[in-house]
């Protein structure tokens, strides 16, 4: 495994494999390593002849008020989780490598982003998007494996590979859960114990919904109603959006019809959690 902080290396390292006939999967990522992000690696290294993993606290999806400072970061432990996962190059740049001082294009995502995280987040999958534009020409993968945990980010994803007409398949990866059901993220280490075991109750909130659609509730607001109850009596977190649309267009909904999302975030003290789940509907 080789660690390469330059772009222009990793462009031509990449250049020559692909001469070669390889082929590349990508998962990027902004590190502080855990099951989930473990996940994405083993699909990419069943798939591909090459595994790049990036690391990389991109600031620009960071709000003024996020903890773009505090996120979590161990390269050591990262690197030892990549090497056991059998990735070939870990692509770990400096922000002064991705961002030059004045920079004269950036990414703007017009659709897909007026609902959910992208409207209590502004800017944010701007931001995604522009480093995700860079990050694929450098890393020029024939394959890029993003989490369902960030539904709407896949949603956005999937609008800029078309858009842009990137050669890339998007690989979409079921979200990985602890036991008790809460999704894993490098966020859950800011959880007070307390909180901790409030947190499963997310998932549950989301079960409870599918079941009660699985027994033919089929109105958007109730559905969301119930989720809400749910979690105003469980956890001590204060609700931040419990929204359901279609997917992945994101489209609000009459009635419950077709592949649909229903996705919720949950801010505690010093964390603020999503989850989600998607059903196919007849
Ligand atoms: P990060 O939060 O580090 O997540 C990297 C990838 O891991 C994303 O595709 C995310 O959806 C996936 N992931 C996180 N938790 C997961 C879980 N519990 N199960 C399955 N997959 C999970 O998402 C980002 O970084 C950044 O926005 C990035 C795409 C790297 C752009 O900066």
């Amino acid at each position: 495994m080789k660690i390469i902080t330059v772009a222009r290396d990793m462009q031509r390292t990449i250049r020559a494999e692909k001469r070669a006939g390889k082929s590349v999967g990508f998962v990027p990522t902004m590190g502080y390593l855990h099951e989930g992000h473990r996940r994405l690696l083993t699909n990419a290294r069943r798939e591909n002849d090459l595994v790049v993993l990036s690391i990389f606290v991109n600031p620009t999806q960071f709000g003024p008020n996020e903890d773009f400072e505090t996120y979590p970061r161990d390269m050591n432990r990262d690197e030892k989780i990549a090497e056991e996962a059998g990735v070939d190059f870990i692509f770990f740049p400096a922000v002064q490598e991705m961002y030059h001082d004045e920079p004269s294009v950036n990414v703007t995502v017009q659709n897909r982003t007026a609902v959910l995280c992208g409207r209590k987040r502004p800017g944010h999958f701007d931001g995604v998007a522009t480093v995700l534009t860079k990050l694929f020409h450098i890393i020029q993968p024939d394959k890029a494996y993003f989490g369902m945990k960030d539904a709407q980010q896949i949603a956005v994803i999937d609008g800029l590979i078309k858009d842009f007409h990137f050669d890339i398949e998007l690989v979409p990866v079921p979200t990985v859960r602890e036991e008790d059901g809460l999704a894993k993220s490098s966020r859950n280490v800011y959880l007070h114990q307390e909180e901790r075991r409030e947190a499963k109750e997310l998932y549950q909130s989301l079960q409870l919904a599918k079941r009660a659609i699985e027994d033919g509730v089929a109105s958007p607001a109730r559905i969301a109603g119930m989720i809400r109850e749910h979690l105003e009596a469980s956890t001590s977190g204060e609700v931040d959006y419990i929204e359901i649309y279609s997917y992945p267009d994101l489209e609000p909904l009459e009635k419950l019809k077709g592949k649909i999302i229903i996705a919720l975030a949950v801010k505690f003290k010093q964390a603020r959690l999503i989850d989600n789940i998607t059903m196919a509907l007849s």
